[in-house]
């Protein structure tokens, strides 16, 4: 989208296309030809017509991640994708500002400006950049139009002296960063700026793939999971960090938070393999990814069922935010003909498979397994002290 037109949509006109596009989405969501077909109707302009149909729909996207502030927001498909939502920007903002009360950040490569606006709703002193003018107009108008102060402008971030700031943050843009894989080509602005901005005060967003010896000494990493998934990893520098991996799990019902403190000594409750109890918890992939695994287990009292599979197992049954719980109902033959004879007789018809640590395909599997009946189960495939083992177990 051109600036022009972005300036166009704000105004009074504009607002009424936007307007009439979102009832167009609103009532033929499924019919991209339709809504357009609707939109032209009213405005024969094809630049603004197209401009209110890609807006409209955009922001019907963005509400899973800003909620109801979306519908009176501004993206751009790309910058949406690469926003960070409100809930993890928010948890972050919110650290900022214990860490600097009062104090001021600047957001360098800040988009349409998803944690610029949690920093500026923190009561940070709030500044942007980007390289991208639209983005910088879209951030712009997204503080207005939320009613919060801040400023932004153009400019490139490995140019910009942050000396008069209280903190930097940056959140580069990443080449298929965000699978499995870390790699640290390819991004904007570029890694080994990344590091040299961690030597200062500053926060860096990354993906959470990164591994932990690419966490550079003396910086915290925190990985942040919403709704039970992993959404980023975040590198607080030296000046900002209070330990070395944290694991933040955000839910519906608040926000829990668990570092390498409290992962048990060799010896200690948690920290050793032990035989299945009557419960299995499966962790937080954000404790999986700060390796904090034995930190549910000394939680939940347990022990791991092997030193390399991120299941941990207990006597009780123990609510924590950090794993979801089981109740182990019965072992089952782990080799496939008796496994399937056993899930017949229990007229099993539907079936989650879990697994970690075994080389099954689930979809595969359940083919095979040629399931009939009723019941329903959940049946966990893992690796208990090196030997393949086969598990029903029950939410709860
Ligand atoms: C991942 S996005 C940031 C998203 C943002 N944190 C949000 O929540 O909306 C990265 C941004 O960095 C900007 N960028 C990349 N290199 C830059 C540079 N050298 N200077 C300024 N901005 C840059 C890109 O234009 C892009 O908007």
């Amino acid at each position: 989208m051109e600036i022009e037109t972005l300036a166009w949509l704000r105004t009074t006109e504009g607002g009424r296309l936007l307007a009439h596009a979102e009832q167009a989405w609103a009532e033929h969501a499924g019919d991209p030809v339709r809504v357009a077909g609707a939109v032209r109707r009213v405005e024969p302009d094809p630049e603004k017509a197209a401009a209110a149909t890609t807006q409209a729909q955009l922001r019907a996207k963005a509400v899973a991640k800003f909620g109801d502030a979306a519908r009176l927001m501004f993206f751009t498909p790309d910058a949406l994708e690469q926003a960070t939502r409100t809930r993890v920007a928010d948890h972050r903002a919110a650290r900022l500002a214990a860490a600097v009360p009062g104090g001021s950040v600047l957001d360098l490569g800040c988009g349409i400006g998803g944690d610029l606006l949690a920093f500026a709703r923190a009561g940070l002193v709030s500044a942007g950049i980007d390289l991208d003018p639209v983005r910088v107009a879209m951030a712009r108008a997204n503080l207005e139009v939320l009613g919060l102060p801040g400023a932004v402008q153009v400019g490139d971030a490995t140019s910009v002296d942050v000396r008069g700031f209280d903190a930097a943050f940056a959140d580069p843009a990443r080449r298929g960063g965000r699978g499995r894989v870390f790699d640290v080509e390819g991004w904007t602005p570029p890694w080994p700026w990344v590091l040299d901005l961690l030597t200062g005060r500053s926060l860096v967003k990354v993906a959470p793939g990164i591994g932990h010896d690419l966490v550079p000494a003396g910086c915290e990493a925190e990985w942040v999971s919403d709704g039970g998934d992993v959404k980023e990893a975040v590198l607080w520098s030296r000046s900002l960090s209070t330990t070395h991996r944290r694991a933040t799990v955000i839910a519906d019902h608040g926000l829990a938070t668990l570092t390498e403190d409290d992962a048990p000594p060799p010896g200690a409750v948690g920290a050793d393999v032990r035989d299945v109890g009557a419960y299995l918890y499966e962790p937080d992939g954000a404790v999986i990814r700060a390796g904090l695994v034995t930190a549910v287990a000394a939680g939940v009292e347990g022990g791991l069922v092997d030193p390399h599979i991120a299941y941990v197992t207990s006597d009780q049954a123990f609510r924590t935010p950090f794993a979801r719980g089981y109740r182990v109902v019965e072992h089952l033959p782990y080799r496939e003909k008796q496994l399937k004879a056993a899930l017949h007789e229990r007229r099993i018809g539907r079936l989650t498979i879990k697994k970690r640590g075994v080389q099954v395909v689930p979809e595969e599997l359940r083919k095979r397994l040629a399931l009939k009946g009723d019941e329903e189960a959940t049946l966990v495939l893992t690796r208990v002290a090196g030997h393949g083992t086969a598990l029903l177990v029950e939410p709860f």
